[in-house]
């Protein structure tokens, strides 16, 4: 087993359909995240806890998705010097709106880079975890790179099959 550099925590069980999104997208590119489940207001003391602790664990990102009055990123970051990317998940009666809002409105002096809402913002928190841990991993890098690549060329793909569809 590698060395952990990354945690995802989510404030429930019903944030893992799209959190596990994150986790398979950072399993990709060989990372090894802690996976835990806890919440800014039904378990106070385990964020406290975990956010006081992560930089002495060697965690390097912390990606921290909530939904409704989402409070975990910004909780994590007001306690830790490890970046901290906040995913807002779809919840509730406002389905992930208010988790916006409360995920990228914070107070100047306690940073949170939020991505967007759900399952999407969900992957790119992996990506973003990528790109941070890639500034002093070449091999992360390339990796990184070369799923650009293969990205873009699956957008060719799309593209040459429409044209082939339109008898262009
Ligand atoms: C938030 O409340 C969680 O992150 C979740 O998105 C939302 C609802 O939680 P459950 O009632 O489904 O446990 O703290």
């Amino acid at each position: 087993m590698g060395k952990v550099r990354v945690a995802v925590v989510f404030g429930s069980d019903s944030d893992w359909p799209a959190m596990e999104k994150c986790v398979e997208r950072l399993c990709a590119f060989g990372e090894e995240p802690v996976v835990e489940i806890m919440s800014a207001h039904r378990n106070p003391l385990r964020v406290r806890e975990f956010a006081c602790g992560a930089k002495d664990k060697g965690i390097e990102v912390i990606i921290a998705g909530a939904g409704m009055s989402a409070t975990l990123a910004g909780v994590i970051s007001a306690h830790t010097t490890v970046p901290v990317i906040g995913v807002p998940l779809g919840s509730g009666f406002l389905q992930g709106l208010d988790a916006l809002l409360a995920t990228v409105q914070m107070p100047p002096g306690v940073p949170v880079a939020s991505v967007g809402v759900g399952e999407a913002g969900a992957k790119n928190a992996a990506l973003l975890a990528i790109q941070i841990l890639a500034l002093h991993d070449p091999e992360l890098l390339e990796a990184y790179q070369a799923f650009k690549i293969t990205q873009a060329e699956g957008v060719a793909k799309k593209n040459q099959a429409l044209q082939d569809r339109l008898n262009r």
